[in-house]
């Protein structure tokens, strides 16, 4: 039988962090590179959408957390903590099931995705809502880490980083080299920082060659309620619709301007409106359904568009997170704001014809 084995399987050569670690997959990874015709035709440029919402619970965390987790096995850990936004918290829950360990989530009160607190108490975490913000859950989740014997699975931990580099690899193998711009949401920071260090093995400049002839500029994009990389400070009380990147003080901040740094990229924000249109534009016009962190991307490559900043004809890769079912209540608004309305219909053929304009 041939089917795609997961990351850590796939890259072994690439991955010696797990070398002696068993392997904890749900078979993440193998996300598809999909061409969007219409974003390019926009922005004149080749772009093409990394979809890590068909990752196995639904985003990209999936590709840290089999890392994360069968490094864990490997030193014995029984119990994996993160803080979570919802992704971090949905994926976790699901390979320490499969590892049959126990997980602790904590998330920020009241402000986490429907789907997202689904998946954690579906598969068993024993989930906390923290009276605070997600850089509060982190702040206890690294202090539990310190003292109790508990294996925290953010992305502060390095195996996370390495199982999130493995996308970078994925664009190269599939474009054949890396692309001229890569687009990403920030929250955490985390991603960022993974894919550029995947960018950065896969270049034939590294110390161990890869196939990519150069590495890409990278852009990263926060909300701007939820901006501090953006503005330089800390965010005590960020605010965005986009729940999943939500944060005020990242983790892998100066890992972020280090990647933004050295591929002579950038790091911007874009609005709440931004992001919703550009969650819409995804959904409409290129038929990718995503959640709106994941947007984020998107929203920050046609503001760049529109300052001139495209490249005509650049090969332009935008990762798009986590899936539209994770938060889908955004799709069920109107660009006013108001909530979309289904049309109703009496049960005969001739009402439904005339709703829909076909008897002329
Ligand atoms: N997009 C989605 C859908 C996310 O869930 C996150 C982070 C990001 C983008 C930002 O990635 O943190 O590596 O810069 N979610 C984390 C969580 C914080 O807890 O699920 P980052």
């Amino acid at each position: 039988a041939h089917q795609w084995r997961g990351v850590i399987r796939e890259y072994a050569a690439r991955l010696p962090m797990l070398r002696d670690s068993p392997v904890v997959t749900l078979l993440e990874g193998g996300t598809p590179l999909i061409p969007a015709e219409r974003l390019s035709h926009r922005v004149g440029a080749q772009v093409w959408l990394k979809y890590e919402g068909l990752n196995p619970t639904g985003s990209f965390k999936d590709r840290g957390m089999t890392t994360a987790v069968s490094y864990a096995a490997g030193r014995g850990a029984k119990v994996v903590v993160c803080a979570s936004t919802g992704n971090t918290s949905a994926s976790a829950a699901a390979y320490a099931t499969k590892a049959g360990m126990r997980c602790v989530v904590l998330v920020p009160d009241g402000k986490i995705a429907m789907g997202k607190l689904s998946q954690a108490i579906a598969h068993g975490a024993t989930l906390l809502q923290v009276d605070g913000n997600f850089d509060d859950c982190l702040t206890i989740a690294r202090k539990l880490d310190e003292v109790y014997p508990v294996e925290l699975v953010n992305s502060v931990n390095p195996a996370r980083i390495e199982g999130q580099k493995t996308a970078a690899f994925e664009v190269v193998d599939a474009l054949g080299d890396a692309p001229d711009i890569h687009v990403l949401p920030v929250g955490n920071a985390g991603n960022i920082t993974a894919y550029w260090k995947g960018y950065s093995e896969y270049f034939h400049g590294s110390s161990e060659p890869g196939p990519a002839s150069h590495r890409p500029r990278m852009w990263g994009f926060q909300a701007a309620g939820a901006a501090p990389i953006v503005l330089g400070h800390p965010v005590d009380h960020p605010e965005t619709i986009a729940t999943a990147i939500r944060i005020g003080n990242p983790a892998s901040w100066r890992q972020a301007e280090a990647a933004r740094d050295e591929s002579g990229g950038l790091i911007d924000s874009v609005t709440d409106e931004q992001i919703l249109a550009a969650h819409r534009l995804l959904s409409s016009t290129e038929g990718v359904f995503v959640e709106p962190g994941s947007a984020a991307s998107v929203a920050g490559l046609l503001k760049a568009h529109e300052a001139g900043l495209v490249p005509g004809g650049a090969t332009v890769v935008c990762t798009v997170t986590g899936h539209g079912l994770k938060d889908p209540q955004w799709a069920l608004r109107e660009a006013d704001g108001s909530e979309v309305q289904p049309v109703r219909v009496p049960v005969d053929v001739v009402s439904v014809a005339r709703a829909l304009g076909l008897d002329g």
